[in-house]
């Protein structure tokens, strides 16, 4: 049985370092643990919220019910043809894994690289960076129904995945619990620098095409990271605040009148994805200050609490944000992270 606080700061717990508490709190370590704890939050029904690296979440007042931090550990793999299946368990860090896999010699997760947060939590919002999303190596993943304390197998097809998207955020949003989940990585390296940003990172370390490995992909998308994002061990932060908006073709045009310089990515059903930074810094909020939180100066897609910073204070600027862009684009900003406590 995992030990169970009441009243447990999730300060540490999440990357904003937001102060938020937790009525009860447990950490789990594998499933026996998981289901324990289950049984413990069922038995005098309450919520459960499961907890990862807490890299993505925004945490706007206290949590009732019973946090679980989701520790389960463990990482096994078998060949399939010339595919090795890697399982990783939900608590192991996306990072680590991506460089342990990389030493293994098997490849696929280079891109992403440097990406915070836990495996189990990456298939949520289905992470994605420099031209590769979580879904184009995903195989599986198994979760545990919260209410019925069934096991529950999820191939590619049912975790439904669109940009930072999944039925973990629609349809089966806060169902199950995720304990692990398989991808399938090759040996034989796959070289995608398709990104700009990326490119022009490694052109710069090589004379000939055939000197570009993964292993100087990952360390190119790790400095290019370094440069943009800050470290939420010095900055807290959690990552890309909005996604980037879908813009149809005939608004795109329109919008390019009158904004000819206005970044914009064409979709392939048409649409076009347009830089949230951008929008943000159009409308001068790039490096904007709000009392204890504020406006990555780097990277104007990215909230930090400069120190002290409360989740209210933060979904206030998210507002501010959006209405400044409503008012001058016509654009929705949507925010990425999970929201809680603010209804
Ligand atoms: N840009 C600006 N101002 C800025 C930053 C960027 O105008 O301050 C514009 C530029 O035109 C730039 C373009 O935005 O060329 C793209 O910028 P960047 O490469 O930094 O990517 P992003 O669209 O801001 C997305 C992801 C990131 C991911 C990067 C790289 C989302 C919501 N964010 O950011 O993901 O690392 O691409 O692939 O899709 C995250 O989700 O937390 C995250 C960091």
């Amino acid at each position: 049985m995992p030990v169970i606080q009441q009243n447990v700061s999730l300060q540490s717990f999440n990357s904003l370092a937001l102060p938020a508490e937790a009525e009860f709190f447990c950490t789990v370590r594998d499933r026996a643990e998981l289901r324990a704890a289950l049984q413990f939050a069922h038995s005098r029904q309450l919520v459960v919220t499961p907890i990862g690296g807490g890299s993505n979440i925004v945490l706007a007042a206290n949590l009732s019910g019973l946090v679980v931090h989701m520790d389960l550990r463990g990482v096994s793999h078998r060949a399939v043809g010339r595919v090795i299946e890697v399982t990783f368990a939900a608590g192991e860090n996306w990072h680590q894994q991506v460089q342990s896999c990389l030493e293994q010699g098997w490849y696929g997760m280079e891109n992403l690289a440097l990406i915070p947060g836990s495996m189990g939590a990456a298939p949520i919002q289905n992470i994605g960076a420099y031209g590769v999303e979580l879904s184009d190596l995903f195989v599986s993943l198994n979760a545990i129904d919260k209410l019925s304390g069934e096991a529950v197998e999820f191939d590619r097809a049912a975790c439904q995945f669109g940009y930072r998207d999944s039925v973990f955020k629609n349809a089966a949003r806060d169902r199950y619990l995720i304990v692990d989940i398989t991808l399938g990585l090759t040996t034989q390296p796959q070289i995608n620098i398709q990104y700009p940003a990326l490119q022009a990172a490694v052109n710069q370390h090589v004379r000939s095409a055939a000197e570009i490995g993964p292993e100087l992909v990952s360390a190119m998308v790790c400095q290019i990271r370094r440069q943009k994002l800050p470290d939420p061990e010095l900055i807290p932060n959690a990552g890309s605040f909005f996604k980037n908006p879908l813009v149809t073709r005939a608004q795109t045009d329109a919008l390019l009148q009158r904004y000819p310089q206005m970044p914009h990515y064409a979709q392939a059903d048409g649409d076009s994805k347009i830089p949230a930074a951008w929008l943000i810094e159009q409308c001068g909020f790039r490096g904007a200050v709000r009392g204890a939180v504020g406006v990555h100066d780097r990277q104007a897609l990215v909230l930090v609490n400069l120190g002290g910073g409360n989740g209210a204070e933060l979904l206030e600027l998210a507002a501010e944000l959006c209405d400044a862009v409503k008012q001058r684009f016509a654009i929705e900003l949507e925010i990425e992270p999970r929201v809680y406590g603010a209804d």
